[in-house]
């Protein structure tokens, strides 16, 4: 049985987190071992807690590839004794999140995606399988208002410029899964197109 990396991708508010919880718990009820990461990762949240606001998009661009760098080195290992290695959140948010605010330095989106591209050849380790969380960026909202505290990296964020980046990013490879349904239900399909790939 090959190991499965899946990635879930997602505006703020989008519900990832509680996909993922539910999705991990399914898994191992039938069996699998599944290893939980996310990004930013710890060491990259104490970079940004350590210095709040002093980042501009390219600069935030370049630390969290960094982050990632280093996080593609736990994956694979954690690949190699788990069934399932689920990340919430990869390369794709640092496009939508970094890419959707440096326009002004590169002059246009596909410049700054074409630079992102380029920098990103030095992440290896590819998602087997992406999942995206579709939502309306003002049911996000409310989610967000209603349910938790953000911190101040999503305080800055302008989720409809993130939200509409990460429409361009969507390719046939990228399931993307309504994320208004019940989360029980998003989890079922997606431990089925896990199960499939295993
Ligand atoms: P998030 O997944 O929302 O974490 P949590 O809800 O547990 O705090 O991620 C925190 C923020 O980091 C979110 O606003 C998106 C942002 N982010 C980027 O801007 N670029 C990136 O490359 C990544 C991985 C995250």
């Amino acid at each position: 049985m090959t190991p499965v990396f899946a990635v879930f991708e997602g505006i703020d508010g989008s519900g990832k987190s509680t996909v993922v919880d539910i999705v991990k718990q399914k898994l191992e009820k039938t069996g699998k071992t599944v290893w939980v990461t996310a990004e930013p990762t710890a060491r990259m949240r104490k970079i940004l807690e350590d210095n709040p606001d002093s980042y501009d998009p390219v600069s935030l661009f370049l630390l969290f590839t960094y982050d990632r760098y280093n996080h593609q080195r736990e994956i694979a290992e954690n690949l190699k004794d788990h069934d399932v290695v689920i990340s919430d959140r990869y390369i794709l948010s640092s496009y939508a999140y970094q890419g959707s605010s440096m326009s002004g330095t590169f002059g246009s989106t596909s410049q700054a995606l074409e630079w992102m591209r380029y920098v990103s050849r030095i992440i290896t380790l590819m998602p087997d399988l992406t999942f995206f969380l579709d939502v309306k960026t003002d049911i996000a909202r409310q989610r967000i208002a209603n349910y938790r505290s953000s911190d101040s990296l999503e305080n800055a964020v302008d989720l409809d410029r993130v939200s509409a980046f990460y429409s361009t990013l969507l390719t046939q490879e990228i399931e993307k899964l309504d994320a208004t349904l019940q989360p029980e239900k998003i989890a079922e399909t997606v431990l089925q197109r896990i199960l499939n790939k295993l």
